[in-house]
């Protein structure tokens, strides 16, 4: 672990949680845990940068836009339905679970995630903000019909809605809005945090990546667990590198 602002930034050995962040957290009420596709990568799915980032010959960033749903809607409706098959398959980790325990410690505690794969609620979770949507659902991109993840081809890829519109993932591209909703919710829960969590997220994209600053600022402690530093590292009071399914375990038996 790294400890950076007013303590002495210091290599962290295994198994060497800080008693300050312990401290922290056993008095801790209002706890937020932002996760991105790291959590994930031990369920086995993909992340979107970095290795595996790169489906056939496309970037995941690409597809995972409007302009490449509108270019390609055969392609980006084939790219999701690969991720789904793998997602079908994917079972809830030890940091998922650890995050559901999470939950039952702190008397307000929000998981607010960038990732669309269902596997924090099939781990437990409830009070979850699901920043980029779900996979789990289809929308019409011409009406905004909401229907499930296995609908009726009829031949066509993407399948078409009822009036005649292309269906579509109903998660949150890039160049289009967050609900208003969700991330009224999300601003309003980190700024009032004690102890923030940044999970498996290469804190690249906004507006996610600005939740952890302002909890921050507004007095929170910011604890980032990666494999690697991120652009948020330098601003973690805790970075604790090494996997999401390690830490959370540790910082679970720790608390309870
Ligand atoms: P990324 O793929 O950008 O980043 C994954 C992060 O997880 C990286 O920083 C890895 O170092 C880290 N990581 C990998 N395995 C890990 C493990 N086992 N434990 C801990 N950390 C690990 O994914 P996101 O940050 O989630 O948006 O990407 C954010 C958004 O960009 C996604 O929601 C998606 C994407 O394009 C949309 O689809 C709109």
């Amino acid at each position: 672990m790294h400890r950076v602002r007013g303590y002495k930034r210091e290599k962290m050995r295994e198994n060497e949680l800080s008693l300050e962040l312990l401290a922290r957290l056993k008095s801790a009420q209002r706890v937020v845990a932002l996760t991105g596709a790291g959590i994930s990568a031990e369920s086995g799915l993909p992340t979107f940068r970095g290795n595996g980032g790169l489906w056939k010959k496309y970037k995941a960033e690409d597809l995972a836009s409007i302009e490449g749903f509108l270019q390609k809607p055969d392609v980006v409706w084939e790219w999701y339905e690969y991720r789904r098959s793998i997602y079908a398959q994917a079972k809830p980790n030890a940091g998922h679970l650890a995050l559901a325990e999470f939950e039952k410690i702190f008397p307000g505690f929000t998981l607010i995630t960038q990732n669309t794969d269902g596997l924090h609620r099939m781990a437990g979770n409830e009070n979850i903000l699901e920043l980029h949507g779900s996979l789990r659902r289809n929308r019409c991109h011409s009406c905004g019909k909401l229907y499930p993840e296995k609908v009726e081809q009829n031949g066509k890829i993407p399948p078409r809605c009822a009036c005649g519109g292309m269906l579509r993932p109903d998660v949150v591209w890039f160049g289009e809005p967050l609900s208003p909703f969700v991330l009224d919710k999300a601003l309003e829960v980190s700024s009032r945090a004690e102890v923030f969590f940044s999970i498996g997220t290469s804190a690249l994209v906004q507006p996610a990546a600005t939740l952890p600053l302002l909890a921050r600022r507004k007095g929170a402690a910011l604890v980032e667990i990666n494999i690697e530093e991120t652009p948020l590292t330098s601003q973690a009071d805790f970075f604790l590198r090494g996997t999401s399914s390690e830490w959370l375990g540790k910082i679970k038996e720790r608390i309870v």
